[in-house]
């Protein structure tokens, strides 16, 4: 298995840039289902998630065409079959958007049951509720999950009874070609859930209110291909502000949108981190000690879940103790065991974790247990004396592109060793290609 080394204790100095939104692109691409001729997309992240997507819409007969390093056409105009490879489709998450744009298409739907980060029990019981409401029946069997309709769907109105991403997107897509007005109350409003509704409108949609917390589609005839551009991923750039506010130094971190970010910043800025923004861009210096905070994780526009690992590993750094609150999801603190290996002094009760601040960390082999635990374990060995080798950094691919070229460009003394593939294993992969 690949790894990363890091040997540690240096702060960062530079500038860098910002990839497009993993959560907007792995929701956008599914939803090119629904369109009739080429999507044209822009600020497409290199991330194995997208990889992975692209190959089961290819799998389904989509035919996908790279324009440059981060645009892609897709045309799934030719696409007849609703299946895709059960292995691929359960590896990610995002694969539950298939529910949505297939139901949207064709009427009906056959898509695994969706991976993902294991944060406990992740139910999708709100997605079958707006499906239902939308005139789908829905089953879940043998790890697949079966929608069918009698005569397509109809709009209607659904009322989330939890704030989830997830479905108010899944409901947005599928609502989208359904004749009538679909009303979704109580609706998750993430910048990447405007993202795709910008997405879906700029094909002919007409989807009202997305941002807010009751959306409203009015069902088209038809999608039509065009040109988009994907936002910058408000994730990534968090977790370099808390690189930044981690390991101390300067860095201007461009190509994002600053009001997706005070959800973030007004955090780091409380724990002593100097803040700017600027025009697409945000200043990050770091050169007092940094602060004690408590944190309660919310949905946007509260403290994001997905930026609660890097900021407790900054917190380990802090002077005083802080109370980190996981309101999103059930357990997310696996990865701390990984922090306390390294000298971090943190206690974890349920959903809250009391995090002692120490002088400094101690390199360690640690490993990655999920997409943002690893980005918090790249922190942490950023900022400990020594060498850190972090593994399963397969997880830290699924959503960072070129995490160790984008450190290394701002000072960073990190490297990727690739494992050499062993002879017999080069037989055997050779046998199979
Ligand atoms: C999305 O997951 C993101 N994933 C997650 O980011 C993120 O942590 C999460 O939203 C919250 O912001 C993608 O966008 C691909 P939810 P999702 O539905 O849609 C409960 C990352 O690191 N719930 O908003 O799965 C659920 O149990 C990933 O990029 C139900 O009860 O999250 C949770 O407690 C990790 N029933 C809460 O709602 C449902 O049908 C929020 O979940 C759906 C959700």
């Amino acid at each position: 298995m690949d790894k990363f080394l890091i040997r540690g204790g240096k702060p960062l100095f530079g500038e860098l840039e910002i990839s497009g939104a993993k959560n907007a692109a792995v929701a956008i691409i599914p939803a090119t289902l629904m369109v009739e001729g080429v999507c044209r997309i822009e600020n497409v992240p290199q991330i194995s998630d997208v990889t992975m997507l692209l190959n089961i819409l290819q799998e389904m007969g989509a035919s996908i065409r790279t324009v440059n390093k981060t645009t892609i056409d897709i045309d799934c105009s030719a696409v007849e079959k609703t299946t895709a490879p059960f292995e691929l489709m359960r590896k990610i998450r995002a694969s539950y958007y298939l529910i949505g744009a297939e139901l949207g298409r064709f009427g009906h739907a056959e898509v695994a049951m969706p991976g993902g980060c294991d944060f406990g029990v992740r139910p999708i019981d709100q997605h079958i509720k707006g499906f239902n409401v939308l005139g789908a029946d829905v089953q879940v069997k043998n790890g697949m999950v079966y929608a069918q309709t009698e005569n397509g769907l109809i709009g209607g109105t659904v009322y989330l009874d939890v704030v989830s991403v997830g479905a108010t997107m899944n409901i947005m897509m599928a609502a989208v070609l359904a004749p009538g007005k679909t009303t979704i109350e109580n609706a998750a409003k993430e910048p990447h859930i405007v993202d795709l509704a910008n997405f879906l409108n700029s094909m002919g949609a007409d989807i009202r209110g997305a941002g807010t917390s009751v959306i409203r589609v009015y069902g088209a005839q038809k999608l039509t291909g065009g040109f988009y551009s994907i936002i910058p991923d408000q994730i990534e750039a968090g977790t370099y502000i808390s690189a930044v506010a981690a390991t101390g130094g300067e860095v201007l971190i461009k190509n994002v949108i600053p009001k997706h970010l005070d959800c973030i910043t007004s955090k780091f800025i409380e724990m002593g981190v100097s803040i700017t923004d600027l025009d697409e861009a945000v200043l990050v210096k770091r050169d007092t000690p940094l602060k004690k905070a408590n944190v309660k994780t919310m949905p946007y526009p509260g403290f994001p879940t997905d930026m609660q690992p890097q900021v407790v590993t900054a917190l380990a750094m802090s002077e005083g103790i802080s109370i980190v609150t996981e309101s999103v999801w059930d357990s997310r603190y696996k990865y701390v065991d990984e922090l306390k290996k390294m000298g971090a002094q943190i206690q974890v009760d349920g959903k809250t974790a009391v995090i002692e601040g120490v002088k400094c960390l101690t390199g360690a082999p640690i490993a990655a247990c999920d997409l943002r635990a690893g980005a918090a374990m790249v922190i942490a060995g950023l900022c400990a004396t020594g060498e850190t080798i972090v593994e399963q950094i397969h997880y830290i691919e699924r959503g960072y592109e070129d995490i160790v070229g984008k450190l290394q460009s701002l000072g960073a003394d990190i490297d990727y060793l690739k494992t050499p593939i062993e002879p017999t294993e080069k037989s055997v992969l050779r046998a199979i290609s």
